[in-house]
């Protein structure tokens, strides 16, 4: 029987890692989706679907499934997730790896703002009616019922339901990757004058802040949440060398 690994996913990067792993006769790998999504992309390994209820249930299941090794591979805004899987990992004795992309830097032209939260973004946006693009998931846009004056576009996976409290919006409906050309058309078409994004670092969502420097439009970004200091690695082919001999040290019990 292989190494049984278990990547909590729902990034780009998770799903990558799985097909790098999939092929691995050594290795037994299962993904674990928290099922935000209706219709999640298709991934090359078994998917779990759902919470596990806290740490202690994250730890009972990495007991139960007899897995050997956990990767952290969510979102690096999932901070919950990321401090249960540290929890949880300590709890079974399981040796854990964050998988986690670096943060996007401010570059010539930006014209960025960082703030907390969501609620600080809806400040950020000032009194004056502003045509606002969303980039955040349907879940996050709440705070933004208190700004009414704006006129916001929301581009989410899913529909936002109930839609967001406000008179003026348009919702888009779009799973990334994101190109630049495409968002810069998008942010042309709708009159665009401010983003509010995360940083969520990586190439897949990077369109609309380049774009967003290219056009000369502010964007306000949301600071990373602190996430638990375990072992992390910022690339794929980082978290696969990890697992490089991993068959090896699980036999032995490392
Ligand atoms: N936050 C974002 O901006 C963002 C963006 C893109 C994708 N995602 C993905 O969407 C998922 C949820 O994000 P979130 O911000 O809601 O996370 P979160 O606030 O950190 O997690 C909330 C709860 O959702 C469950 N959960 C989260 N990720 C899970 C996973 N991979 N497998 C099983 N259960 C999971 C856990 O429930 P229990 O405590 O019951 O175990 C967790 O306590 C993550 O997998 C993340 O990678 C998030």
């Amino acid at each position: 029987m292989g190494t049984r690994v278990l990547i909590l996913g729902g990034t780009t990067e998770a799903r990558r890692l799985a097909e790098r792993l999939a092929p691995r006769p050594d290795l037994d790998v299962t993904l674990s989706l928290a099922g935000r999504t209706n219709n999640p992309v298709p991934h090359p390994v078994p998917v779990r679907i759902g919470g596990f209820g806290g740490p202690g249930g994250l730890a009972d299941h990495l007991k139960f499934e007899r897995i050997d090794r956990l990767i952290d591979a969510t979102h690096p805004y999932a901070a919950q997730m990321s401090a249960n899987a540290a929890e949880a990992a300590r709890l079974a004795g399981v040796p854990l790896l964050a998988l986690r992309r670096p943060v996007w830097c401010p570059v010539a032209g930006d014209r960025w703002t960082e703030v907390a939260d969501t609620c600080a973004a809806t400040r950020a946006l000032g009194e004056a009616p502003r045509r606002v693009f969303l980039a955040l998931g349907r879940n996050e846009i709440a705070a933004f019922a208190a700004a009414p004056q704006h006129h916001y576009l929301v581009r989410s996976v899913d529909p936002v339901e109930p839609p967001l409290a406000v008179p003026s919006a348009t919702y888009i409906q779009a799973r990334g990757p994101f190109r630049e050309a495409d968002d810069r058309a998008l942010l042309a078409a709708h009159a665009i004058d401010v983003v509010v994004s995360k940083n969520s670092g990586g190439d897949a969502a990077y369109g609309k802040i380049a774009a967003a420097r290219t056009l000369g439009i502010a964007v306000i970004l949301l600071r990373r949440p602190a996430l638990p200091e375990v072992p992390a690695v910022e690339t794929v082919d980082a978290a696969a060398a990890w697992l490089a001999h991993a068959g090896v040290s699980a036999a032995r019990g490392v």
